[in-house]
């Protein structure tokens, strides 16, 4: 099968390679899926589980992009809860090979049903950054009604998402980014913008809750905007400085088949809109990962509607 790999940590972006690889085995629990559209992270080549299995050996090469949509093909032993030919999207696991590949081999508790009149490039969309951003806003900062939130890359993958959920909370949200996030920040529901490049941010003045996906200088100046009580929670690198009478939280995504659920029925009834930035075939992927970024999230498309397999 076809698929892109990496093999060299210090190759960067020019190392994705469209490679022939092996198709993959179904282990127990496992579904193989095959990937019609798939989502990958900026960065994710500098995540360790790009590099490395759950024993820390080196598992070079390997298949990047964690995010999919696709139909079951097979079933591993003792597999149950989904059937071959259903649609599904979901999560691959941070440390086997990933989604941009013709098939993959996932945990099924990884993956949720997918409608049939859901397109598997938004649904592509939405697995990590849909998670991210309700976990990030809801299991740990616990947002609720009439609070105030600063979101940060108000424009992006995750920040998006997150943007439009906490506005369906009833939420007060300042997103922020480049200058020319303005319009698709205010457009998904923040009421307030703030350019990093050019506003300050102390203007914001205290909120209750800072949501960063940028890390170093950005998430330290926001530190000083939680209000006691507060919460930062940053999904980019550990915070360095706490909020003055605040905590402040890292983590990593988690799999959640019950929210993913959840998150599809919100698209389809059009309570969520995930942006597909741009779908770009899977020859393209070194391209898609190096370009400077549109809004939202791009897409690799691998094979169509019907199944057919596109490079
Ligand atoms: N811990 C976890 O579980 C988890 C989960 C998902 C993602 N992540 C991480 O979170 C980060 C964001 O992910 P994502 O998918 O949302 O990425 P993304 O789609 O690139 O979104 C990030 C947004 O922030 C903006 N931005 C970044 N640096 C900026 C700066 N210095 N000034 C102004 N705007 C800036 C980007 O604008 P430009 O595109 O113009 O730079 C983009 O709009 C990545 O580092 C990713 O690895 C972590």
């Amino acid at each position: 099968m076809r698929a892109i790999t990496v093999r060299d940590r210090d190759a960067g972006v020019s190392g994705l390679t469209l490679t022939d690889m092996p198709y993959p085995h179904a282990a127990e629990n496992d579904v193989i899926v095959q990937v019609h559209a798939a989502g990958f992270t900026p960065g994710e080549l500098d995540w360790p589980g790009t590099w490395s299995d759950r024993a820390g050996r080196d598992r070079a090469p390997s298949i990047p992009g964690h995010e999919l949509s696709g139909v079951v093909v097979e079933l591993g032993y003792g597999t149950t809860g989904l059937t071959v030919g259903q649609r599904v999207f979901g999560l691959t696991d941070w440390t086997r090979n990933g989604s941009l590949a013709e098939y993959t081999a996932v945990e099924a508790r990884n993956l949720a049903p997918l409608a049939a009149d859901i397109d598997h490039t938004v649904a592509a969309a939405l697995p990590i950054s849909g998670l991210t951003a309700w976990q990030g806003l809801f299991d740990h900062a616990h947002l609720t009604t009439g609070q105030t939130v600063l979101i940060h890359g108000a424009a992006g993958g995750v920040g998006s998402i997150a943007v439009q959920l906490a506005r369906e909370v009833g939420a007060r949200v300042i997103g922020t980014g480049r200058a020319g996030d303005r319009d698709v920040a205010l457009g998904l529901g923040a009421q307030t913008f703030l350019d990093l490049h050019a506003d300050d941010l102390q203007h914001v003045g205290e909120v209750d809750v800072v949501f960063d996906v940028i890390g170093g200088d950005i998430l330290e100046r926001s530190t000083k905007l939680v209000r006691p009580g507060g919460t930062l929670v940053t999904i980019a690198t550990p915070p360095t400085v706490q909020p003055k009478d605040g905590r402040a939280i890292f983590f990593v995504v988690e799999p959640d088949r019950t929210r993913l659920t959840d998150l599809a029925q919100r698209l389809r009834t059009g309570r969520l809109n995930p942006i597909v930035g741009a779908v770009r075939p899977l020859s393209e992927t070194a391209s898609a990962f190096a370009r400077r970024r549109t809004p939202g999230k791009t897409i690799i498309q691998v094979a169509d509607e019907q199944g057919t397999q596109h490079s």
